[in-house]
């Protein structure tokens, strides 16, 4: 991969990296759409990094298909596909941990102790091996984009950190791999997550401030549906991840909700 991308460097193209965890879909692949319209060359990874699971997660049960994911970023027209192991990436004897202070703090990293130093550490590991002029990230993960960002910025990796948008079903749900494990009734519940940030969002549009109020109703329309735990509910400021008591400016609305056993993430700005 490295002299790959060496080749490239010398001879003044330009690369973008589509990270992820494959098991691709119409999300990661409209990263990739993106990746070839900003650069010469595309590289996708695949790689389902242990370390940004919890104990009590779906790791083992983490969906694989090599050989559907290897046609779909053929006929994408991605130009390689890195797909390393997990005795490459952590040998024995590896010790690095990236970690960030604050935004961790925040959503999804309250629930998932660690998630995110995981995600850090690998994604800082594989921009080491491609070394891309862009890297593209879904703002599906909208936490990991923050972090990212911040990372790339904190430590001068001098690489472009672009967002792409979430790509959607037909009734809104956010495409993810973990949409497969629903039932028929579990796929229907599953509509309250873009239904509560749709709602949200007309609330806002109708004069609602109260960041509670809005929250409330956003919980009221999730537990209308069967199945349902909310994690979490938060309207927080794009950057920092603070939650914002009340809506004036760019504000993002984002929720972690189980559907049975899914936890399912989303988020949508309320304010344009
Ligand atoms: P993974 O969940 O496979 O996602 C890879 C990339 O696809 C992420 O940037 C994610 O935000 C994006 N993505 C997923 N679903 C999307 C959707 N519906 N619309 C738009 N983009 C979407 O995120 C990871 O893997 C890992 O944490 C990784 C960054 C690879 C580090 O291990």
């Amino acid at each position: 991969m490295r002299r790959y991308s060496s080749g490239l460097r010398q001879a003044g193209k330009t690369i973008a990296f589509v990270p992820t965890m494959g098991f691709l879909h119409q999300g990661h692949l409209s990263l990739m759409e993106k990746g070839k319209a900003l650069s010469d060359h595309v590289v996708v990874s695949i790689f389902v990094n242990p370390t940004q699971f919890g104990p009590n997660e779906d790791l083992a049960a983490y969906p694989k298909d090599e050989d559907r994911d290897l046609e779909m970023t053929r006929k994408t027209g991605v130009d390689a596909v890195f797909l390393p192991d997990a005795r490459q990436m952590y040998p024995d004897g590896f010790q690095t941990v990236v970690s960030l202070k604050a935004l961790p703090k925040h959503l999804c990293g309250l629930s998932r102790p660690g998630h995110f130093d995981g995600v850090a550490t690998v994604v800082t590991k594989l921009l080491g091996i491609v070394r891309p002029h862009t890297a593209i990230f879904g703002e599906k993960d909208f936490q990991q984009l923050a972090i990212i960002r911040q990372m790339v910025k904190d430590l001068e990796m001098g690489i472009d950190i672009v967002g792409a948008p979430i790509v959607r079903e037909a009734d809104g749900l956010a495409i993810s791999s973990r949409n497969m494990y629903l039932t028929t009734d579990q796929r229907q519940s599953a509509r309250c997550l873009y239904q509560a940030l749709t709602t949200s969002r007309q609330l806002v549009k109708d004069g609602e401030t109260n960041a509670d109020a809005i929250i409330r109703a956003a919980a009221a329309r999730i537990s209308a549906y069967p199945e349902t735990t909310i994690d979490y509910i938060a309207i927080c400021d794009p950057q920092t991840l603070d939650n914002v008591p009340v809506v004036n400016g760019l504000v993002r609305m984002a929720l972690a909700v189980k559907v049975g056993k899914s936890r399912l993430i989303d988020n949508m700005m309320l304010t344009q």
